[in-house]
């Protein structure tokens, strides 16, 4: 693994939106894509620059299962507001949340990562090492499924909510396995809360318990880290 360390989130965004550019000068065409608050400052820089994305394709990692796209807790909506409504793609795809049948939506998202395979996959990590919603104990090799958020996941993400029980208590999500196919990984992390997920990620062994630590059997992952998520690195 490859680690850049940055001042702040506007520099690892920077850092990371050059990746994309270099990429994309090099064929890239279909970007992975996280939500949360660590890849806000990457589509900043996105939409602030004048690349062109209309001829690239999006693939979201995950969605909450029971939101539809115009609820604003959605994942499909915080990706139109931070990114599509300002820098449209070609095609744009997040799991289908909504659709109550979860193993089709699973399936058929699995089927357009087979049509689209992702060139560079953009990743935050959880406090508790998830990718994705890729939670401790989650199969490495696993695909697009449903999956249960834990209670810390649900706590990290109520800040987003009125009330911590408005959370979702499901989402589909890529799996490791799915994510893992990615030709070049760029994990972002930023602050002190993410500082033990990295250290296990990065030096703790490979382990179902830390999903992140996976990465380490990926040849081409690099890691925007700022000071604090750095900081227990030895
Ligand atoms: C979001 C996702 C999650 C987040 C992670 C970190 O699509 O898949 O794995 O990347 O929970 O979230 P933030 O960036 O809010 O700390």
């Amino acid at each position: 693994m490859d680690i850049k360390i940055v001042k702040d989130k506007l520099a690892g965004g920077q850092a990371a939106f050059e990746l994309i550019k270099a990429g994309m000068a090099h064929g890239a065409q279909v970007l992975g894509l996280a939500t949360g608050s660590t890849p806000i400052s990457l589509y900043e820089a996105m939409c602030q620059s004048d690349l062109d994305f209309s001829q690239m394709v999006s693939m979201n990692l995950d969605e909450y299962v029971g939101l539809t796209p115009d609820n604003d807790q959605s994942y499909h909506y915080f990706m139109n507001e931070h990114l599509f409504s300002k820098k449209p793609f070609k095609a744009s795809y997040v799991p289908d949340g909504a659709n109550p049948d979860t193993d089709a939506a699973a399936a058929a998202y699995e089927k357009l990562l087979a049509e689209h395979p992702i060139d560079i996959q953009i990743l935050g990590i959880g406090r508790n090492g998830h990718i994705g919603f890729n939670e401790p104990g989650s199969d490495l090799d696993g695909k697009t499924q449903k999956v249960a958020l834990t209670q810390s996941t649900i706590d990290a993400n109520s800040r987003f909510f009125a009330d911590e029980k408005d959370v979702p208590r499901f989402a589909i999500s890529m799996g490791i396995g799915s994510i893992m196919k990615g030709k070049e990984i760029i994990l972002i992390a930023y602050g002190a809360d993410k500082a033990d997920a990295i250290k296990e990620t990065v030096e703790g062994p490979v382990t179902t318990h830390v999903p992140a630590s996976a990465l380490q059997n990926h040849d081409n992952v690099i890691l925007i880290l700022d000071e604090a998520a750095a900081s227990k690195l030895s």
